[in-house]
């Protein structure tokens, strides 16, 4: 069985690279192939709504060998350069299945049929999933109980908890947690959540944050970044450091954190406003807007 990915966003290579943590997060060693905005892999996912760069997944199937049965709908989408007639191919695929006694419903169909047109051609697939992505705009700064400029969005959030590897049950620490945007994503995964800052109101923050969403295996301290593994024995380390002023404070915490990550063994996943962190380089420059540019780091 092969699958196919619907990758989201403007940055592909960010979204491969989140989908390719998560397999490894699953135990798959598989790399998916990809070709633009969709990705291909013949491991069987599981826990896909973990997933953030990603609007749906299907099983992929060959168009000979379409077969529906019951009420079904057929959806097709153009993801070539050249302009493609979707509803033509949607009314061609259609007729075809409903010679096999099967009944359109555009409404409620038991069964949906993608259509992705390409640059390489044509992909059949039978939807498996469609990522409910709106629900990480509930969750958007304004609408937590406890909030700041400083949060993080929480599709960036979950990309940056994917591109950790961390599995579900395992512990994932937030060393400059805030208001807790990181550890809420890890948190809805299913994976353990430990956060540290230096602020008490970033502290309580964070706890009615974490509650907020019903995520109750967690424990935030309100302690300086250098005694990060005093404290917790976390799998992985998954953090947004703080930005200029802050980076530079007395506290230094951004010297800090280089040294805990010399002294931490699991992975680490970060954000920084720079393009170099001693002997670390970046994987992924983001946009976020004109003059405001962040880089993902993965070491
Ligand atoms: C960029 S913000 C993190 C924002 C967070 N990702 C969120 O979604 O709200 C950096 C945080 O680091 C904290 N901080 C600064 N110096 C620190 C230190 N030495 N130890 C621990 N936390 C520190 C700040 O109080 C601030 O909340």
């Amino acid at each position: 069985m092969s699958y196919i990915y619907r990758l989201a966003g403007e940055n592909l290579e960010l979204a491969e690279a989140e989908l390719n943590s998560f397999l490894r997060s699953q135990g798959l060693e598989e790399k998916c192939e990809r070709q633009k905005q969709l990705a291909f892999t013949d491991s069987e996912p599981s826990q896909l709504r973990r997933l953030g760069l990603v609007h749906e997944v299907c099983e992929k199937v060959e168009a000979s060998e379409l077969k529906v049965s019951g009420r079904y709908a057929v959806r097709a989408e153009n993801l070539a350069e050249k302009e493609f007639d979707n509803k033509k191919n949607e009314k061609k695929l259609g007729k075809k299945l409903s010679r096999l006694a099967n009944k359109v419903d555009l409404e409620n169909p038991e069964t949906v049929i993608k259509t992705y047109n390409t640059d390489k051609g044509l992909h059949h697939g039978v939807l498996i999933d469609k990522l409910p992505r709106g629900k990480f705009n509930q969750r958007s700064n304004e609408k937590r109980p406890y909030s700041s400029p400083i949060s993080l969005d929480p599709v960036l959030a979950r990309v940056l908890v994917n591109l950790s590897e961390a599995k579900f049950g395992e512990t994932l620490l937030d060393p400059f947690c805030g208001t807790g945007g990181i550890l809420i994503e890890a948190g809805l995964c299913g994976i353990g959540v430990r956060g540290l800052d230096i602020q008490e109101d970033m502290i309580s923050g964070t706890r009615k944050n974490l509650e907020e969403y019903g995520i109750i295996n967690h424990s935030i301290k309100k302690e300086d970044v250098s005694n990060a593994l005093k404290h917790f024995d976390p799998d992985v380390i998954v953090t947004d450091l703080p930005y200029g002023k802050a980076s530079r404070s007395e506290n230094r915490p951004v010297q800090k954190f280089v040294e805990l990550i010399n002294e931490f063994d699991g992975k680490t996943v970060f954000m920084y406003d720079k393009p170099k962190l001693e002997d670390h380089r970046p994987q992924f420059e983001l946009k976020v807007h004109k003059s405001l540019t962040r880089y993902i780091y993965k070491v």
